[in-house]
């Protein structure tokens, strides 16, 4: 079978992380996709920084507009961050081309998913954002594929690494929180505005898509109450600790009678339960259904090689299916089947 052309918009930690992949894995993903995969277009800001790869073979576009619009590939990997422009403009244009696009942009999916997907059905491409939730770990396709026909009660759990690093580093090593906010962007966790993880707006953006995904209703971003890390001091995590709690950032969204509960701040968690056991860049999300029961899925929850891992796997999908095939439908269900979304009414 042809090569499948991938073009690659972004460069960065992610972007940087999924090129040497796929060069160093060339034959692998040969034989496991049935077709190679090859980077046929690349575009970021800087032509001239060096990124640790190499980029000779591949056509540089200097718009990421112009990549998605013009440039001869069968799937657009967006990986450049940011609810607005290019991301927006250029996951739009190669959709209406019919490309099918692989991104990790959860806050372009929190403002613009539910468009976007209506674009992708209208076109017949697939929109796979497996990375955009909690990193490496599997949950969109839990969520979308794996518990098909489950009636979903909660979903809930630590979707934000930059703050489960934080927090873990400031109750571990005792080191200040500006201290480790720093060393978890040079790791490559944090969002380019980090006030996006700390002040809890990614987890928020993340929980949005879980909700959707698990209540089929339309995305909500704006209906969240929100409260981020940045007022958590040393002396409440050891006064936490003194009570038998650790301190978490949880994202968790619920259905009750009234309608959906979406909520992001940080939780005192007791001590022996798994979550407060889950450290560092690790995420963890757990999903009450009725026909599954609990499942509690822990991994990499931010970093190049964990997320590249996962949009790999979404490219990976594209390679496999067949010309023709009916495509999942990137929320679950078709754009015109999402429920309205119905807040809970407040105690
Ligand atoms: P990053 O390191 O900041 O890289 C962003 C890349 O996009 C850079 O190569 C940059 O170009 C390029 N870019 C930005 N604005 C551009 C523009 N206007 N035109 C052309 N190129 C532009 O970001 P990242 O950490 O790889 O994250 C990328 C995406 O993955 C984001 O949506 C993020 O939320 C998501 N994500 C990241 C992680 C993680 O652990 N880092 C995990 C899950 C999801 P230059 O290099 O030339 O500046
Ligand atoms: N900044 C995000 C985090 C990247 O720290 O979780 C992964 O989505």
């Amino acid at each position: 079978a042809d090569a499948l052309k991938i073009g690659i918009a972004g460069l960065g930690t992610v972007g940087a992380s999924l090129v040497r992949i796929v060069q160093e894995r060339h034959e692998m993903l040969a034989t496991t996709c049935g077709r190679a995969i090859e980077i046929a277009a690349v575009a970021a800001r800087d032509r001239n920084k060096d990124r640790g790869v190499d980029l000779s073979v591949a056509g540089w576009f200097e718009d990421p507009v112009a990549l998605a619009s013009e440039a001869e590939i069968d799937v657009f990997v967006e990986l450049m961050g940011g609810s607005g422009d290019p991301a927006y403009s250029a996951v739009k244009a190669a959709l209406q081309r019919g490309i099918h696009v692989v991104t990790a942009n959860k806050a372009l999916l929190a403002a613009h998913g539910v468009e976007l997907a209506g674009i992708a059905e209208e076109r017949g491409a697939l929109l796979n954002y497996e990375a955009a939730v909690a990193g490496g770990i599997p949950v969109i396709k839990a969520l979308r594929e794996s518990m098909t026909g489950n009636t979903i009660s909660r979903v809930y759990g630590i979707m934000n690494g930059t703050c489960n690093y934080i927090l873990t580093q400031m109750e571990k090593e005792g080191l200040s929180f500006e201290t480790c906010l720093k060393e978890a962007q040079r790791l490559g966790y944090a969002e380019a505005d980090p006030a996006f993880d700390i002040e809890g707006n990614d987890t928020a953006h993340k929980l949005s898509i879980l909700t959707s995904l698990a209540f089929g209703t339309a995305i909500a971003a704006d209906d969240i109450y929100l409260e981020g890390i940045t007022n958590i001091s040393i002396e409440d995590i050891q006064a936490a600790a003194d009570l038998g709690y650790r301190i978490k950032l949880l994202g968790v969204a619920q259905r009750t009678e009234s309608g959906i509960e979406q909520r992001v701040h940080p939780t005192m968690v007791p001590y022996d339960s798994v979550i407060a056991q889950v450290d560092g860049v690790t995420n963890a999300v757990a999903i009450e259904s009725d026909i599954l029961g609990e499942l509690l899925m822990v991994g990499p929850g931010a970093g190049g090689n964990a997320t590249a891992s996962a949009v790999l796997g979404d490219i990976a999908d594209i390679a496999k299916s067949r010309p023709g095939a009916q495509h999942v439908p990137a929320f679950g269900r078709p754009v015109t089947a999402l429920l309205p979304y119905k807040r809970a009414r407040m105690q």
